[in-house]
């Protein structure tokens, strides 16, 4: 596996495979593999001639220090995972090569609805902190495709915004569908991080999810969030539901009748005691 620690390294590597005409997958992430990761490695290896990982956990898209440095790390563990499936290119870059001044840094972008609802809401500067990196990403990294995972939906349509409407690059998206383990519960780096209890209660996320999908068709959109939030905090593991909100796939916005939209998605997010808990489920629709 070729690792790159320098933008300017890997610029000119990735300079002469496209004079090539090779296609290019991109598989961003911050590290701590896991299943969920290596789906979407292999489905970018499965359709590009090249591929790059990038593991870089960006500080400016934390809005909370404490999840920052207790965000797990394990670089040689990644490094072993990612020559285990043959993983071509891996990029670890530095802050100052990803933040080389204060204007980049602090860079805006305009979201509109996209970044005030959900995740947005609750942790203010997140979204734009993933642009950020997000977009230096792709100029170092100019990619035939980018590769996410539905498990992280409201960051798929915050990065399609990004990418199509606002940066304009002539790049495919692909969304993976999110990981599970056998108990449903969506894998995530900061699973590691809850008790043994906390990870026992965390499979309500999916068997709430679960049920509202079955649900759906004898209720309405609002009496469905309230059986779902009522699920949830049946649970004491689950300290708060911070939101359970069924949207239109599209715009984010809430729909009041399943007729509203032909795809509709529940999102939630959970606090147990340190950790913060976020699934999606399509309702309505295939993504
Ligand atoms: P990270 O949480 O490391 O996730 C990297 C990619 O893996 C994201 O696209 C995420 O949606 C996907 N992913 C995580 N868990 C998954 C699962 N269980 N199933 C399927 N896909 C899964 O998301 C980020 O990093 C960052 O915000 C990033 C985009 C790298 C910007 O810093």
């Amino acid at each position: 596996m070729h690792i790159f620690k320098k933008a300017s390294d890997i610029k000119q590597f990735i300079r002469k495979l496209k004079a090539e005409g090779q296609s290019l997958g991109f598989v961003p992430t911050m590290g701590a593999l896991h299943e969920g990761h290596l789906q979407l490695i292999r489905r970018a290896m499965s359709e590009n001639e090249q591929v790059v990982v990038s593991i870089f956990v960006n500080p400016t898209q934390f809005d909370e220090a404490s999840d920052f440095s207790h965000y797990p790390r394990s670089i040689e563990q990644d490094i072993l995972l990612l020559e285990s499936i043959n993983c071509p290119i891996l990029f670890l870059p530095s802050e100052e090569d990803i933040y080389p001044d204060e204007a980049l840094r602090n860079r805006t972008f305009d979201f509109g609805y996209l970044e005030k609802t959900m995740e947005g809401a609750h942790r203010p500067g997140h979204f734009r902190g993933v642009a950020q990196v997000v977009s230096r990403l792709l100029e170092i990294i100019p990619a035939t495709r980018l590769y996410l995972g539905q498990k992280d939906y409201q960051q798929v349509k915050i990065i399609h915004r990004l990418v199509h409407d606002i940066l304009k690059l002539p790049l495919e998206i692909v969304v993976c569908p999110t990981a599970r383990e056998v108990d449903g519960l969506a894998i995530s780096s900061r699973n590691v991080r809850l008790s043994k209890e906390e990870r026992q209660a965390a499979t309500a996320l999916y068997k709430t999810l679960d049920r509202a999908r079955k649900e759906s068709s004898r209720m309405t959109p609002e009496e469905l969030k309230k059986m779902a939030v009522e699920m949830l905090l049946q649970v004491p593991e689950i300290r708060e539901v911070e939101y359970f909100e069924i949207v239109n796939a599209d715009t984010l916005s809430p729909v009041s009748s399943w007729g509203d939209s032909s795809q509709i998605i529940a999102c939630l997010a959970v606090r147990m005691h340190e950790v913060r808990l976020i699934d999606n489920m399509f309702l309505k629709g295939i993504h």
